[in-house]
């Protein structure tokens, strides 16, 4: 194993949050085995997935909830690997949702998808390993109570699998073949994006023991934080080109999304009112830096003032 990062710096600065981007970097590069390491090829193949610069929404949010509800340094530092572990889980789910017999998409974070760099096998592969490896990543975190890991793991297992985001993705794949209604879509991006926006959030929550009270309310933040990812991601899909998403997009041309069943117009509410509920939850969770988490998150959100 390597060693933790050792020193967690507190971020006090919105606009300048690469102390923390780079600790994360740093880390996630750690926890999967060189592109030296033998089958070279399926760790290429994997640090091309995980290490292509995406926005790691996740994992920051993981590590600056920890930093509002919590002093402790042996926590912050765990928040790292808890959301180090939710990116690999992420990194998966994009590199099969990715394939030929699911999105198609030829290009991923500016670089070719996995099984176009690689091919199918291989990309199958990496992410099952990154899936594989996320949970020993919860199950090692560094001295933290073993009860808490074994809560971490549990809520991952519940998360990502078949009643979660899998299920989610499942679901995505029948859409356009039914007629979904506004609840079903919902239901839809609740468990395809939701769930792990759900992990990210409520394990920081486990990690720093937080009262019921505040895991209820950031519960409630998480559920509607991930409702309005997607229907942000639907609105860069339908008004970027692959060149400003850094993605193929189109790719869910026919699907009943959102956007789709609502228009533009309404679906920019609908927006509006997932971020005033997430927003509304997450201060009453009273975190010591809620007003930090809102700024990063208005700035995740800043294509919403341009469509
Ligand atoms: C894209 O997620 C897929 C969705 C769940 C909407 P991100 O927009 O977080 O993608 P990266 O990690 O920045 O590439
Ligand atoms: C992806 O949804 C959700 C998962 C990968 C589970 P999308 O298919 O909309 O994601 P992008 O737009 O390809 O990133
Ligand atoms: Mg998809
Ligand atoms: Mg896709
Ligand atoms: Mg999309």
């Amino acid at each position: 194993m390597n060693k933790p990062t050792a020193n967690i710096l507190e971020i006090v600065d919105p606009q300048d949050l690469s102390p923390i981007q780079a600790q994360i970097e740093n880390r996630l590069s750690s926890l999967i085995p060189s592109d030296q390491t033998w089958p070279v090829k399926l760790h290429a193949a994997q640090r091309h997935a995980l290490l292509s610069p995406g926005k790691r929404f996740r994992p920051l949010l993981c590590v600056l909830i920890a930093q509002g509800a919590t002093q402790d340094i042996t926590k912050r530092r765990a928040a790292i690997d808890v959301g180090c572990a939710a990116e690999m889980v992420h990194a998966a789910s994009l590199i099969l949702d990715d394939l030929p017999c699911m999105d198609d998409a030829a290009l991923r974070r500016n670089s070719p998808t996995t099984h176009i760099a690689f091919d199918e096998s291989t990309a199958i592969l990496s992410a099952t390993a990154l899936l594989n490896r996320a949970f020993g990543v919860l199950a090692r975190l560094r001295d933290i109570d073993p009860a808490i890991r074994i809560a971490l793991v549990d809520l991952l297992s519940y998360s990502v699998g078949s009643t979660g985001l899998i299920a989610g993705q499942m679901a995505d794949l029948a859409n356009g073949d039914t007629q979904a209604s506004l609840q079903d879509v919902e239901q839809l991006n609740r468990l395809k994006t939701g769930a792990l926006f759900e992990f990210t959030i409520y394990s920081a929550a486990i990690l720093t023991e937080l009262s019921v009270g505040q895991k209820e309310d950031l519960k409630d933040f998480a559920f509607n934080l991930g409702l309005g990812f997607q229907l942000l991601d639907d609105l860069k899909d339908s008004f970027m080109d692959d060149a400003q998403a850094e993605k193929s997009v189109g790719r869910d041309e026919g699907k009943a999304t959102i956007l789709a069943l609502l228009g533009t117009k309404d679906s920019k509410q609908t927006l509006k009112t997932y971020l005033i509920s997430a927003k509304g939850a997450l201060h009453r969770a009273g975190l010591q830096n809620s007003s930090l988490l809102e700024a990063v998150i208005d700035r995740q959100f800043a294509f919403l003032n341009e469509v």
